[in-house]
């Protein structure tokens, strides 16, 4: 998809279409508006869609936080989702990508995320840009399914 655009989340133009993938991609456990707007307020720097042809096929949320006495930057993907009829085109690639780039050049440390220890899609997806399981969440999600936390270590992490 050559003219796939990465671009900021703009609240007011794109939750509607957001809310719409939101819902077919995670049901029960889909954010609501005020939730997104909560983040888009936290984090609208790293709040990012993928449009192609002025439609959002996808979208990423990233927050960054300072942590531990040497106030480490860690970054957490808080949430992806991609249009249904359009997975398996890269396009979840080029919103992680885009991230994980803007992370490094902000120094993060590493990045975390949560997923169903049931996504196997999900899992495969993390591994493949080298997240690592390191945790298991007991009753993370809210049908009572486990989450594994999962993180990437960027170089800087690796050099302190
Ligand atoms: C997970 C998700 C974001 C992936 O987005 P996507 O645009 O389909 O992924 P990409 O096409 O960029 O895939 C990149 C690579 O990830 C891996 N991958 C992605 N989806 C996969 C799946 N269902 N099964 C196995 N591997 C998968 C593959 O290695 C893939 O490369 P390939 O297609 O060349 O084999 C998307 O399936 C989605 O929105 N799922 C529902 C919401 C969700 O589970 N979010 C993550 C919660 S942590």
């Amino acid at each position: 998809m050559e003219s796939l655009q990465i671009r900021k989340c703009q609240p007011r133009l794109d939750f509607r279409r957001i809310l719409e993938i939101e819902s077919v991609s995670f049901a029960s456990d889909s954010y609501s508006e005020h939730t997104f707007w909560y983040f888009h307020q936290r984090c609208p720097d790293l709040f990012i869609v993928a449009e192609y042809e002025k439609t959002i096929l996808g979208y990423l949320i990233c927050c960054i936080y300072l942590q531990g006495r040497k106030q480490q930057r860690r970054g957490h993907i808080v949430s992806i989702a991609i249009d249904p009829l359009y997975r398996r085109r890269g396009i979840g690639k080029a919103l992680v990508q885009f991230t994980l780039d803007c992370l490094e050049e902000l120094s993060v440390s590493y990045v975390e995320i949560e997923v169903r220890i049931d996504n196997e899609g999900g899992l495969s997806f993390w591994r493949s840009f080298g997240f690592q399981k390191t945790e298991t969440i007991t009753g993370y999600y809210s049908d009572g399914c486990d989450g594994f936390k999962m993180h990437k270590y960027f170089e800087v992490f690796k050099t302190e």
